[in-house]
């Protein structure tokens, strides 16, 4: 594994940190010993081509998955062994790899989801629609049309989730993560089936929310993305971490290099690399 040299700032507790983590699939090892440590308010990418363990490492922070062994920490605090909702209370919160929107839900509903795992009011107050409860419901509505706008969704709010366009559908779930008002953003591939100027937006966005503190760690194969606005990235192969540092230093590493360009079936990758390289 290479590491960049960089300047540690010790007294910073982590925003997320990993140390030897292992998960096994019966005999297969989709992750093995991986170590990584990512910044508060950072825009930190996890790379690799196709079955390097990158989603099963997002499952374990999310706590989706179980880690056979080793540590995750979140701001300090273990992780390990508690299960998605108390994680999520943690302050983490992600979007998956395969769009997951609840099927016959209008996209406000599906934002306001992500709003109640924040909720104040009782069982009692919905049944009886209490003054409490009705006026949560104004706020969940507000809040949930301003992560909308604030994501850039054009579709009208009262239009079902599951029709909207792929890249649409993505900007949604941003959104009803962002509701549950993260300190921590787990991003599986959120750019997947956008064009350019569209993963450009998302790009913007998360230079945006990095900048109201949110520490923000995505899986993203847009090279040309990643080398804007990716402040570190880890690379991982089989399972393993191949190179930590800035996308362009970990490009130089031969590990990383022969991980790309050694297959063929990430011809895709390597010309966006490629061009990537040549701005
Ligand atoms: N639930 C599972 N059961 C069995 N094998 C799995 C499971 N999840 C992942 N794997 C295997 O573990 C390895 C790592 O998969 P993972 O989905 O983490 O890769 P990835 O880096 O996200 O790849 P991609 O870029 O294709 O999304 C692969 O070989 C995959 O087939
Ligand atoms: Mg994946």
């Amino acid at each position: 594994m290479s590491t960049m040299p960089v300047q540690d700032s010790p007294g910073d507790v982590l925003a997320v940190e990993i140390e030897g983590l292992v998960k096994t699939f019966g005999g297969l090892r989709a992750v093995s010993d991986v170590n990584m440590r990512v910044p508060q308010r950072s825009i930190y990418g996890l790379l690799g081509p196709n079955g390097a363990g990158k989603t099963t490492v997002l499952n374990m922070i999310s706590g989706f998955l179980s880690p056979d062994s080793g540590a995750i920490r979140v701001h300090g605090k273990e992780t390990h062994g508690l299960v998605p909702y108390r994680i999520a209370r943690e302050g983490v919160a992600r979007t998956y790899q395969n769009i997951r929107l609840f099927p016959g839900m209008t996209v406000l509903e599906t934002v306001a989801t992500g709003a109640y795992t924040r909720r104040r009011s009782t069982i009692l107050g919905a049944i009886t629609l209490s003054r409490a409860e009705r006026r949560e419901r104004a706020e969940v509505k507000e809040k949930a049309l301003g992560l909308l706008e604030q994501v850039g969704v054009e579709a009208s709010p009262d239009a079902l989730a599951e029709t909207l366009s792929y890249g649409e559908q993505r900007r949604v779930e941003i959104a009803r993560a962002l509701a549950t008002e993260p300190r921590v953003l787990l991003l599986d591939e959120p750019t997947a089936g956008m064009n350019d100027a569209e993963s450009q937006q998302i790009g913007e966005l998360l230079l945006r929310l990095r900048g109201e503190g949110l520490t923000l760690v995505l899986i993203e194969h847009n090279m040309r993305l990643v080398e804007e606005f990716c402040d570190e990235v880890t690379v991982m192969n089989s399972g393993a971490v191949l190179a930590v540092g800035t996308l362009a230093w970990c490009l130089e590493q031969p590990d990383v290099r022969e991980a790309y360009f050694g297959k063929r079936s990430d011809a895709r990758r390597i010309e966006t690399l490629r061009r990537a390289r040549r701005g």
